[in-house]
């Protein structure tokens, strides 16, 4: 039958381990969860008094408040949580491999495979061990096998996957109420008993028929399936937009049009500077590298192509900036509102603005950046590492960081709309344009803007999928 689980441990406490648990925490008060991770900043941070969290997302100070010190404790004693938990979540990160065998494409998994051993090593009693992190397909069995060959005798593991489908800015309602919870488990009756214990946690608050239960396979690959085809989505309709911005047509109304169908679907067809995030391109890299692997060239080859385009996309909107400023942006003085990957979040993990602002740096145009939630320090990092030529001195030189968007676009010839930040719509754009140098260029990568609004106030306007 299975265990009654009463205390949770969850290995890993970023941005899908801490609004994770916390939710869990807050949904069952009747379970002890412990978040541990390695990184000691981290833990201080989602332990700091005026709960100034390590990760920005609408809703998750309130859980926090509601549990922690309750049945919500955060901790750099990974050993403990693990010896006194029945279920053991890992949700470390699992980024693409940067050398080696299937460098740029291929899962790192030693996050996974370290905190596994590291399981194995210390646990006294069975664990239900459950994947939270996105693997690729047959992780569990590995998992066991590092499992199985270190543990004591006496010990038993269970691995489920339970893939997470939260995006960044939504997490906590997304949490509340998912689409659908995934578990996969062996089809075996130890499986099946694990898979039980998982499900009647979640069942304290999501419905029994959005908690779907299939095997281990299945559910690693639709985590990755899932991704793949939302991402499918946007660079189906970034590929539109270069037909609309060639022809005349709008995409909006072709969005529209086309998600009209009930077929098709609405939702995640706004077409965009790009996607970015710190999944899309990872996940979607992984397929391709379990295609090939399974020498599936052609399926490999289909995946990639969304990728591609993607990267075709964020070019193809640096060089509508220059060829509008009349061919060259060099000594030209641009801000960049928006620097986080969407709208309600301070990630900045793979954000097209770091692409778009590269590129500016390669003309040698003067850069301005304002962003309501992302810190001085993350963008710093983040353009030395997308030019690595660049050292950071003269990257300074040529950015500056801006206190408010009014502030950023003063004295600029252009201002180019990275992120979709509500506040951007709010500011007063007459304002804006009295302060700017003339003509006044607006690029809007997000579809935000009120165009024509902004062009009786005398702005020249560019919109992703819209002809001049
Ligand atoms: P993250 O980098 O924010 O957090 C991972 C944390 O794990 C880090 O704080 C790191 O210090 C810690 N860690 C690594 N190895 C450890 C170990 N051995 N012991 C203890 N702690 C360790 O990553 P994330 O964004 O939370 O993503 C985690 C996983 O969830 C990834 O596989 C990702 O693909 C997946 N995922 C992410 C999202 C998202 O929106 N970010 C959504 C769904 C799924
Ligand atoms: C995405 C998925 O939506 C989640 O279900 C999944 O759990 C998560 O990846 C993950 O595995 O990490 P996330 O990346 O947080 O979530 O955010 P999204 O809302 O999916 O946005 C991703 C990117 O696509 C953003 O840059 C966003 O601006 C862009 N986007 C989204 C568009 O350009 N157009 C759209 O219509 C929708």
């Amino acid at each position: 039958a299975p265990v009654k689980v009463k205390k949770i441990c969850c290995i890993g406490a970023g941005y899908v381990g801490g609004p994770t648990c916390a939710v869990i925490a807050l949904k069952c008060p009747q379970i002890q969860v412990t978040i541990v991770d390695l990184n000691q900043a981290r833990i201080d941070a989602w332990n700091s008094p005026d709960f100034d969290l390590p990760i920005y997302e609408p809703g998750l100070v309130d859980v926090v408040k509601a549990s922690r010190g309750r049945n919500l404790f955060f901790s750099t004693d990974v050993d403990k949580a693990i010896q006194e938990a029945e279920l053991i979540f890992v949700s470390v990160n699992t980024p693409t491999k940067k050398t080696g065998v299937g460098a740029g494409f291929g899962a790192d998994l030693h996050y996974v495979e370290s905190a596994t051993r590291r399981i194995a090593a210390v646990a006294q009693n069975s664990k239900i061990v459950v994947e939270k992190s996105t693997v690729p397909c047959r992780t569990a069995e590995s998992m066991r096998t590092i499992l199985e060959a270190n543990c004591k005798p006496g010990c038993r593991f269970d691995i489920l996957s339970n893939p997470e489908f939260l995006a960044e800015g939504t997490a906590i309602q997304d949490l509340f109420s998912p689409d659908r919870v995934l578990i996969g488990s062996l089809q075996t009756q130890e499986g099946k008993d694990a898979c039980g214990a998982l499900a009647s946690v979640y069942a304290n608050w999501v419905p029994n028929g959005r908690i779907l239960t299939v095997g281990l396979w299945s559910s690693e690959l639709s985590k990755l399936a899932a991704n793949a085809m939302l991402a499918q989505r946007i660079s189906s309709i970034n590929a539109l937009s270069a037909i609309c911005e060639a022809t005349g047509a709008n995409i909006d109304e072709v969005s529209h049009a086309v998600g009209y169908d009930s077929r098709v679907g609405s939702k995640f067809l706004r077409a965009s500077v790009g996607f970015g995030g710190s999944c899309f391109q990872k996940d979607i890299l992984n397929l391709v590298y379990l295609s090939e692997s399974l020498h599936l060239p052609e399926v490999a080859a289909y995946w990639r192509q969304v990728v591609e385009l993607n990267e075709y996309q964020k070019s193809r909107f640096s060089k509508t900036v220059v060829d509008t400023l009349f061919n060259t942006i060099t000594g030209k003085h641009i801000t960049v509102l928006g620097f986080a990957f969407k709208a309600d979040t301070g990630d900045t993990r793979e954000s097209p603005a770091i692409s778009l602002i590269r590129d500016f740096l390669a003309e040698r145009a003067y850069v301005t950046i304002y962003d309501p939630k992302v810190d001085a320090e993350q963008i710093w990092q983040d353009l030395a590492e997308a030019n690595p030529n660049l050292p950071l001195e003269l990257i300074k030189k040529q950015v500056t960081l801006a206190p408010s968007a009014l502030e950023a676009c003063k004295n600029k010839e252009a201002v180019v709309i990275a992120t979709e930040w509500k506040e951007f719509k709010e500011i007063d754009w007459q304002v804006v344009y009295d302060n700017m140098t003339k003509p006044a260029f607006v690029f809007d990568g997000r579809l935000i803007l009120d165009a024509e609004k902004l062009r009786k106030i005398g702005f020249r306007v560019k919109v992703i999928g819209r002809g001049s």
